[in-house]
C-alpha cells in the first residue's frame, strides 16, 4: 500500500543558490521525516540546452554535493540521477505518444525558455514536461514539492496520467498533487526585486551561491539594493512596490522559519542598513555550514558518485516494477 511518496527533482545546471535552498532544498530536507522520498538529479533535464561535458559533470557532482551538504540524508531517502535510471525515458516515450500536441503548446516555459527562436529550441526542451511527467509517474509519487515555475508541468502531469487511466486501465495511475511551499516560494535577485533570483544572472552580486564565503555573503548583502524608507507593516502593500525590500524580509522570514509579518513586527522602524546586518549573520549562520560541508563532500567524488550508484540502485528496483506493469497493460509483451 502507498500512502505518501514524494518525487522532485532539481536540474544540476549551475551552483545552487539561496533560491533553490529556500524554494525546494530546505522543503525537501523537512519532507524527508514524513513520506517516502525520491529525489533526483535531473540531468537529463539539463541537456535540453547544450552544456559542456565537463561542466555538466561539475553541475552534476556540485548539485549532489549540495543536497547532501543542506542535510538529505541517503539513508532516509532515495537520492539519484535521472540518467542512471532507463526507465525514466522508456516511460516517457510511451507518455509522448499519451500527450497531445496541442498541450504542449500550452506550455509557457517553452515559450519563454525558447523565446523567438522557437525553430531552433531542441526538441528536448520542447518535450522536456513530459519527460518530467514519466519521472513522477514512474514512482507513483502521490506528492510533487515543485515551485511556481513547475505548476503548469504538473496540471499537465495528471492531464496524462488522466489520459492513460481513461486510454488503458481506470485508476491505474495516481494523480500526483502539488505541494508548494509555505513562506515564499521565489528568492528574487538580490540587485532588482521584480526578477528570481537566478544562476544565469550575469551579476554574481545579484545572487548567494550556497558555495558563498562568509566575506562573500556579508558584501552583497551590503551591496544589495534597498530603499531608504525604514522597515514597517506596510511594505507587502500592492502600492508600496518596495520589491526589494520585501525580498529580504522574505528571505529573513524563511531562513529563520517564521512569518514576514513576525519579522516585520520585531524590525519595525529599523533602518534596511541595520536590518542587512540582522540578515548577513542569519544567513551567515544557516548557510556557512552548508558551504563546508559541500567543500568536504567534494573533496570525494569517488565516495559521492559511489552514493549516487547506491540511489540509483534502489530507484531502479522500483521503477522497472512499475515498468513491467506498464508494459502488459499497453500490450507490449
Ligand atoms: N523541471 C524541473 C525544474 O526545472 C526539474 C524536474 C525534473 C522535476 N523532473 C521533475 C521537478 C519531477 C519535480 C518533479 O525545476
Amino acid at each position: 500500500m502507498i500512502n505518501k511518496r514524494v518525487l522532485s527533482g532539481i536540474q544540476p545546471t549551475g551552483n545552487l543558490h539561496l533560491g533553490n535552498y529556500l524554494g525546494a532544498i530546505k522543503n525537501f530536507v523537512s519532507m524527508q521525516n514524513d513520506y517516502e522520498c525520491y529525489y533526483m538529479l535531473a540531468d537529463l533535464h539539463a541537456i535540453t540546452v547544450k552544456t559542456e561535458p565537463k561542466v555538466l559533470r561539475e553541475n552534476i557532482l556540485n548539485t549532489a554535493a549540495s543536497f547532501l551538504a543542506a542535510g538529505l540524508d541517503t539513508k532516509k531517502n532515495v537520492i539519484f540521477c535521472q540518467s542512471n535510471v532507463s526507465s525514466h525515458t522508456h516511460l516517457s516515450w510511451i507518455l509522448n505518444c499519451i500527450a497531445r500536441v496541442g498541450w504542449l503548446n500550452r506550455m509557457t516555459q517553452f515559450k519563454e525558455k525558447a523565446g523567438s527562436n522557437k525553430e531552433k529550441a531542441s526538441v528536448g526542451l520542447y518535450t522536456y514536461p513530459i519527460l518530467m511527467s514519466a519521472d513522477i509517474l514512474i514512482y507513483k509519487a502521490t506528492h510533487v514539492p515543485v515551485g511556481d515555475d513547475q505548476k503548469q508541468h504538473l496540471e499537465l502531469c495528471r492531464d496524462i496520467a488522466t489520459k492513460f487511466n481513461n486510454d488503458y486501465d481506470n485508476n491505474y495511475f495516481i494523480l500526483p498533487e502539488p505541494i508548494i511551499p509555505k513562506f515564499v516560494s521565489r528568492v528574487m535577485s538580490l540587485r532588482d526585486g521584480t526578477k528570481k533570483m537566478s544562476k544565469s544572472d550575469e551579476s554574481d552580486l545579484s545572487r548567494i551561491n550556497l558555495t558563498d564565503t562568509k566575506d562573500q555573503i556579508i558584501q552583497k548583502i551590503k551591496k544589495a539594493k534597498t530603499d531608504n524608507d525604514p522597515i514597517d507593516e506596510k511594505i507587502f502593500d500592492e502600492k508600496s512596490k518596495r520589491y526589494e525590500a520585501q525580498n529580504l524580509i522574505k528571505i529573513y522570514s524563511n531562513l529563520n522559519s517564521e512569518t514576514p509579518d513576525k519579522v516585520l513586527n520585531n524590525f519595525n522602524g529599523k533602518t534596511f542598513s541595520d536590518f542587512k546586518k540582522y540578515l548577513s549573520d542569519l544567513l551567515i549562520e544557516k548557510i556557512s555550514p552548508i558551504s563546508e560541508k559541500i567543500k568536504k563532500y567534494r573533496s570525494d567524488d569517488k565516495e559521492l558518485i559511489n552514493l549516487l550508484t547506491i540511489g540509483s540502485e534502489k530507484a531502479n528496483n522500483n521503477a522497472e516494477k512499475t515498468m513491467l506493469e506498464i508494459k502488459k497493460i499497453v500490450g507490449l509483451v
